[in-house]
């Protein structure tokens, strides 16, 4: 088997870049970044064009992060408008259903542009005004891109919350930026099962501080029944059918918020990640174009859900910006059978492909024949993102899924850093499966040790980003300070990632996971913390500690320990009633996958818990335990030892 696969020569000849051109651009890019980003703006269509392009500190006593700080653009019509000229009848969204039997869509650009401007209009009408969040809680149907484009349209501030979450993490979500208005639909339809949305805002609008809500705006997916609350309560398509189909897009600065998308950290609540206009945009283009290799004819589909990072930068602004086709799929790999992903490349003939190594592998699980019954011959280029990559699933994904005929572009970045810092450039890099890479232009990683002390050559380290990037994020909404210590005091004068990383002799970056108190579940980041006051909050648990475990399909799982009350006994039917209490508080993807009972947890003296030791166990590696001499109580290791061999 190949440890490195080199761009085929057909590859490159086509590519928009080729190796030394690579080494040149980045070359270029750290050395003046000014000037590098300044040109690459000029891929936007600005109403002003910038003149400031970078205005940088992370000192921490005069820290501030500005790009492109005197221009001034609307998103909205940087995705729509300006295409019309051109592309005006191209396909800017496929819309594929859950149900392979209903008729796909294909949106062109002129149409997409009327229902944004409909919804943009509406918007207004409604008392919408710049500067005002807007939560959508929405499946994935087109009125999902419409939202945010016309929030961006309208200079109001998308907050997308992902479907899978429950109407207490929604109303979180709300009371924390204060929405005024949410767009939600009567159902979400994903595997042939109904989600209850607009139930869920009901429910999510009941909780206090949610009471900034004048109005809800419900799509009619299903035409499942739903309880409208008048006036509060709007039909989307009665408000939207009457509007224009032209609207006069605002005037914003590339530094005003373009979005708030919340992700959890180490520590408390979710944070708000602030993305501003101008910066987030030049990068989330840039890079979809440069990492994918984009053609004009290209039909590229990103199967992450608009609820994520993802499916903003690469699924609605990047591809949109770059006036590409962009297919948005409603439904799940494995339904209605375990060929609907290669089913649904063949069918719309996709080119680029970009998915997650969790889906991969639980493909992979189902063996060769479902991918082989299909041909995948449009493809040309795969993607990967949210977790590292195993390399038995990036060899199948390879050659199995892409007939070992297409590069493999592991993108590692965050939903902090808006778009891709670390992957291969598909036509000039030579790929090495399980590594992310080489930095994206204008991207200078380091690796450091715990003393903040760089590390040289070939070594391991925590992963940080020496200098910033226009994609980077702002501020956590309602709370700089926050944003500040979370990422620039550990290591001061860089933005600190909350990875650990291996650095080769070829200086390729492998990317090890997260060394903070953060599980990477399915490529969704999960707060430990946050499982924790979710199992706390149950009347009979005294005390929970929640640590990652590895798990074959979603590279890890979640393992809660668990302290009852006094009086309280364990048993299989607790159990489940705890796993489904934490489902309700946070939603399907925080369920704990292992619940053990813990008579207590090991504990420093001064009452701090000791996740290290609980990871092992978890892990079922009691022989690495390592120093357990400063515990309060080191008997307490034993009886969770003995506990967990009893399962
Ligand atoms: C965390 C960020 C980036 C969008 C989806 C996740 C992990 C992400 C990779 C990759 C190894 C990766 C990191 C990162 N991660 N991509 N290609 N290889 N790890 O965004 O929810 O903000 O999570 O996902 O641990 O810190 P996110």
């Amino acid at each position: 088997m190949p440890e490195t696969y080199p761009p085929s020569a057909d590859f490159a000849a086509a590519a928009r870049l080729r190796a030394d051109d690579y080494a040149r651009r980045y070359a270029e890019s750290v050395r003046d970044p000014a000037a590098f980003w300044g040109e690459v703006a000029g891929r936007l269509d600005w109403f002003k064009a910038p003149t400031q392009i970078k205005d940088v500190s992370y000192a921490l006593e005069d820290f501030r992060i500005r790009w492109y700080a005197d221009g001034e653009l609307n998103a909205s019509v940087n995705c729509l408008d300006r295409h019309l000229e051109a592309r005006g009848d191209k396909t800017a969204l496929i819309w594929e259903a859950d149900d392979p039997e209903v008729p796909a869509r294909h949106i062109s650009y002129r149409e997409l542009h009327a229902e944004v401007c409909r919804l943009a209009n509406a918007l207004e009408n409604l008392g919408v005004v710049k500067g005002d969040r807007v939560t959508l809680y929405l499946p994935m149907i087109p009125e999902a891109a419409y939202a945010m484009l016309a929030c961006a349209r309208i200079g109001a501030v998308h907050s997308v919350v992902f479907g899978g979450f429950s109407p207490d993490s929604i109303a979180g979500r709300i009371a924390d930026c204060g929405s005024k208005l949410v767009i939600t639909a009567d159902e979400g339809v994903r595997g042939g099962k109904t989600i209850p949305l607009k139930k869920n805002v009901d429910e999510a609008l009941k909780r206090p501080g949610t009471n900034s809500v004048e109005t809800v705006l419900v799509v009619r997916r299903t035409g499942g029944a739903v309880d409208m609350q008048m006036p509060r309560d709007r039909w989307y398509d009665a408000v939207v059918g009457e509007q224009p189909a032209t609207h006069a897009p605002a005037r914003m600065n590339a530094e005003d918020p373009l979005f708030i998308l919340y992700t959890s950290g180490s520590t408390g609540k979710p944070k708000g990640v602030l993305h501003t206009t101008g910066g987030y945009l030049v990068y989330a283009s840039y890079t979809h174009e440069q990492v994918f290799d984009l053609k004009e004819d290209d039909v590229y589909w990103c199967t992450a859900d608009v609820g994520w990072v993802t499916g903003h930068s690469y699924l609605v602004y990047g591809p949109l910006a770059n006036g590409a086709t962009s297919l948005m799929f409603e439904g799940v790999p494995n339904y209605p059978d375990v060929s609907r992903f290669w089913q649904v490349i063949d069918k719309h003939r996709v080119t680029v492909f970009y998915t997650a190594p969790t889906a991969i592998r639980a493909l992979m699980r189902e063996g060769d024949a479902p991918v082989k019954s299909t041909s995948r011959a449009s493809l040309r280029v795969l993607g990967s993102v949210g977790e590292p990559i195993n390399p038995e699933a990036w060899r199948w994904y390879h050659e199995v899924v892409g007939d070992s005929r297409c590069p493999i572009v592991d993108t590692w970045w965050q939903t902090e850093t808006g778009g891709i810092l670390i992957a291969p450039l598909p036509g000039a890099t030579t790929l090495k499966p399980g590594s992310a890479t080489l930095p994206f232009f204008g991207i200078e990683p380091a690796l450091v040790d715990a003393n903040g002390q760089e590390l040289d050559g070939a070594t391991e380290g925590n992963l940080v980003i020496k200098d910033s990037w226009p994609g980077q994020m702002r501020t956590v909404y309602g709370d700089h300070q926050r944003f500040i210590d979370t990422y620039f005091k550990t290591y001061p004068g860089r933005y600190f990632t909350g990875d650990g990383c291996r650095r080769d002799e070829d200086g390729y970056y492998w990317i090890t996971g997260r060394v903070d108190d953060v599980i990477n579940v399915s490529g969704h980041r999960i707060g430990t913390a946050e499982v924790e006051s979710a199992l706390v909050a149950h009347a009979k648990v005294a005390e929970a500690a929640v640590v990652g475990f590895p798990h074959d399909i979603k590279g890890q799982g979640i393992y809660a320990y668990v302290t009852l009350n006094a009086g309280e006994q364990p048993s299989e039917e607790l159990r489940k009633e705890l796993v489904a209490w934490v489902r309700k508080e946070i939603g399907p993807i925080a369920s704990p996958d292992h619940l053990q009972w813990a008579p207590g947890l090991p504990k420093t003296r001064s009452g701090k818990i000791m996740r290290r030791i609980l990871r092992k166990i978890a892990e079922n590696q009691p022989d690495q335990l390592g120093d357990t001499s400063t515990l309060a109580d080191p008997s307490v290791v034993q009886s969770l030892l003995d506990e967990r061999k009893v399962k």
